[in-house]
């Protein structure tokens, strides 16, 4: 398994309720017990500057945020947790696994509030520092089955409604067809100990066997 000293960047991605960062920490457990040196993040936060902004976007009562300083914020947020955490870890040769990058931007910003994907598109680069993960995984439900599973206080987003949702997943399943080659889609109406199987078939066989 020599493949797992090369640091790699693998992102988890989907509509509320997913079940991502239950699928994340399941991961990140087994790659551990291989040794592999990893780190976890989520989105938008990290650091002490995008925690500050994360409070900003998700706090219940900002309505008066517009849908253009959301996707500043939240690029904002992404900038900065690129360059203070996830490019100095890869450097040293530590995995990074995140809930949430950039392909969340394009999809709720640019599905849910309909903004322009293309400016949302160069957004993100700039953001991102031009970064790519070499692995995604977008968990699929049906944005019903995302409202069940939801909690009772919901934030800012989650309060958008059910349309949000079923747009914010439209465009998921768009750049998953667009990125084909980097975005695995796995079903997540399935249970979790099968999402977590499946997931682990992929990633064997496009992280450790290369
Ligand atoms: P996300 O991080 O995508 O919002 P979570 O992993 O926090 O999702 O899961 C949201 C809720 O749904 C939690 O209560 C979790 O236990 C539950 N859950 C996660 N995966 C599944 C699944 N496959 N089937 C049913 N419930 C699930
Ligand atoms: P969070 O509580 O972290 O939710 P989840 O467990 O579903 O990831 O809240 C993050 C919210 O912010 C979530 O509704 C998705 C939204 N979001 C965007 O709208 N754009 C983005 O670029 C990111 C990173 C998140």
């Amino acid at each position: 398994m020599s493949t797992l000293n090369k640091s790699k960047f693998i992102t988890f991605e989907g509509i509320d309720g997913c079940g991502k960062s239950t699928q994340v920490k399941m991961l990140v457990e087994k790659l551990k017990q291989l040794g592999v040196d990893v780190i976890t993040i989520r989105e938008p936060g990290g650091t002490r500057i995008s925690e500050s902004i994360r409070d900003i976007l998700l706090y219940r009562d900002t309505h008066e945020l517009s849908e253009r300083t959301e996707s500043l914020l939240m690029t904002a947020s992404r900038a900065q947790l690129t360059k203070e955490v996830i490019l100095p870890t890869l450097k040293k040769g530590t995995w990074v696994i995140a809930d949430r990058y950039a392909d969340s931007t394009l999809a709720y910003q640019g599905g849910g509030r309909e903004i322009k994907v293309d400016w949302l598109e160069k957004l993100n680069q700039f953001a991102t520092y031009e970064t790519v993960p070499d692995l995604t995984f977008f968990i699929d439900i049906l944005p019903d089955e995302g409202v069940r599973r939801q909690k009772t206080k919901q934030d800012r987003i989650e309060q958008a409604g059910i349309d949000f949702q079923k747009r914010t997943r439209e465009l998921y399943l768009k750049l998953a067809e667009k990125y084909s080659n980097r975005i695995i889609v796995i079903n997540g109406q399935e249970d979790i100990d099968t999402i977590h199987k499946n997931i682990w078939k992929e990633f064997e066989q496009r992280m450790l066997e290369k």
